[in-house]
């Protein structure tokens, strides 16, 4: 077993949606695209932004702010602004339980009233908005594929650009929080680590090491999941018709930190290799899902499984997102990438205000003075919007061994693409479009 943190190297493409029709094959290209400007002589700081948006529902999606979340999101701001680093009052919280730990094997009780109680005696955080902490990681020892840990910077940067862009903290773990959750389990250790660590924080954001921000503009439509719990990208009908384990993806979800949280990834946990049922979990996820073909309980067979089974107890906060790329299959996007830049060049070519230079702190208003262009181009597959994220599932850019279905070439040149593709959105280009910044 590979000690990837991200999926299975043996997981095959999501099966094709109901009514799609088979993407078109197209010629190989190289992976050249950084100077994919390059001649197309933009006077453009396409740098993306920050600060205002830290709350708002995405300017992307449809609905506008109505008067009062004009409002709120204007105090929640202010607040923001005037978070206080250096506040830690005596009273005591749960950190002063001896017994607390930040291990996944301990439950924690009472965790809303807990994190509540920390938030009133530190009132700069708690400003009632939708803090998002993002956690990330590798593994601790280094890559053996020799362009692996080069490619796992470049994943890297490219998710601190996003965070810095949306005023989002990130975190990147490389230690194995529970020594037998290894591959595709650390995950849970970690994120179950930074809600403890992080009760300023309402959604932990955990996105694979090998999945990469295409649109560094899209901001996640929170509004969209206040009633809500867990977001994972999927389709329902695969979950409950096809019972298929890449009905979803486990690879990157959105969680908000709080009791229900705890006792879903306690219950999900509890199917991996540190308990004596792993063998157990593996036969009965296999026998489940008809399209598992390997004997090893895994996380995202779990999260099937365990919205088939256990509907009536966690379905209702479960929120498979299915509308736009939340995280999307790579070979499936790759190939789209160079179209969508003619498409934005073109629409920046026509457009004067979009190309002018600014502040990265003030991009969002750019995202949004972009936005009417955009209403035609969709979301998701066929969509010739950016795509969110490009998730590299099955490539296994650390260890190398990539699914046997694509060439280790096929892999490492999409990501590059790729990355490209993102870093284009944020390196800094004078009127000749070189790359200052190079
Ligand atoms: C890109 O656009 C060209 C011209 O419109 C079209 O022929 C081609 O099929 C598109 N490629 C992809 C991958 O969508």
């Amino acid at each position: 077993m590979s000690s990837e943190l991200s999926h299975s190297p043996f997981q095959p493409p999501p099966p094709p949606l109901p009514m799609a029709k088979q993407p078109p094959t197209r010629p190989k290209t190289t992976s050249g695209d950084l100077l994919l400007f390059a001649g197309a002589a933009l006077v453009t700081l396409l740098v993306v932004y920050s600060l205002w948006s830290f709350l708002a529902p995405n300017p992307s999606f449809s609905s506008p702010l109505t008067a009062e979340q004009s409002k709120k999101t204007k105090t929640e701001c202010a607040a923001r602004e005037e978070v206080n680093l250096r506040h830690d009052p005596p009273d005591p919280t749960f950190y002063d339980d001896p017994e607390l730990t930040y291990s996944i094997e301990q439950p924690i009780r009472d965790w809303d009233g807990k994190r509540r109680e920390w938030l009133k005696h530190h009132p700069s955080f708690n400003w009632g908005g939708e803090r998002v902490l993002m956690v990330t990681g590798s593994q601790a020892t280094p890559c053996k594929n020799p362009i692996g840990d080069h490619l796992l910077l470049r994943f890297f940067k490219n998710k601190v650009d996003y965070c810095r862009i949306h005023g989002y903290d990130v975190f990147y773990n490389n230690v194995l929080l529970h020594p037998k959750m290894h591959t595709y389990w650390a995950k849970i250790p970690a994120v179950r680590a930074a809600m403890v660590a992080h009760p300023e924080a309402e959604w932990i954001w955990w996105v694979d090491s090998d999945a990469a921000f295409t649109d560094m503009e899209f901001k996640l439509p929170l509004e969209r999941y206040r009633n809500h719990n867990l977001v994972v990208h999927g389709w329902n009908n695969l979950i409950y018709e096809e019972k298929s384990w890449v009905a979803i993806n486990a690879g990157v979800f959105l969680i908000r930190n709080c009791q229900w949280s705890l006792d879903f990834m306690e219950v999900w946990a509890s199917m991996g290799p540190q308990t004596p049922n792993y063998k157990k979990w593996g036969q009965i996820q296999k026998s489940t899902l008809p399209d598992k073909f390997f004997p090893e309980s895994d996380d995202q067979s779990g999260l099937v499984y365990l919205l088939l089974k256990e509907k009536e107890k966690w379905g209702d906060k479960i929120y498979v997102e299915g509308q736009y790329y939340f995280e999307g299959y790579w070979l499936e996007i790759v190939g789209t990438l160079d179209n969508i830049t003619e498409k934005y060049v073109g629409i920046e070519k026509e457009v004067p205000k979009l190309r002018r230079r600014h502040a990265e702190k003030v991009s969002e208003a750019y995202a949004e003075k972009r936005e009417p262009y955009l209403e035609e181009a969709g979301y998701g597959r066929w969509s010739w919007r950016r795509p969110f994220i490009t998730h590299f599932t099955g490539c296994q850019p650390c260890s190398g061994k990539h699914n046997q279905m694509y060439s280790g070439e096929s892999c490492w040149d999409g990501m590059q693409r790729a990355l490209n593709f993102a870093d284009n959105q944020v390196v800094i280009r004078d009127g000749n479009g070189a790359h200052c910044c190079h």
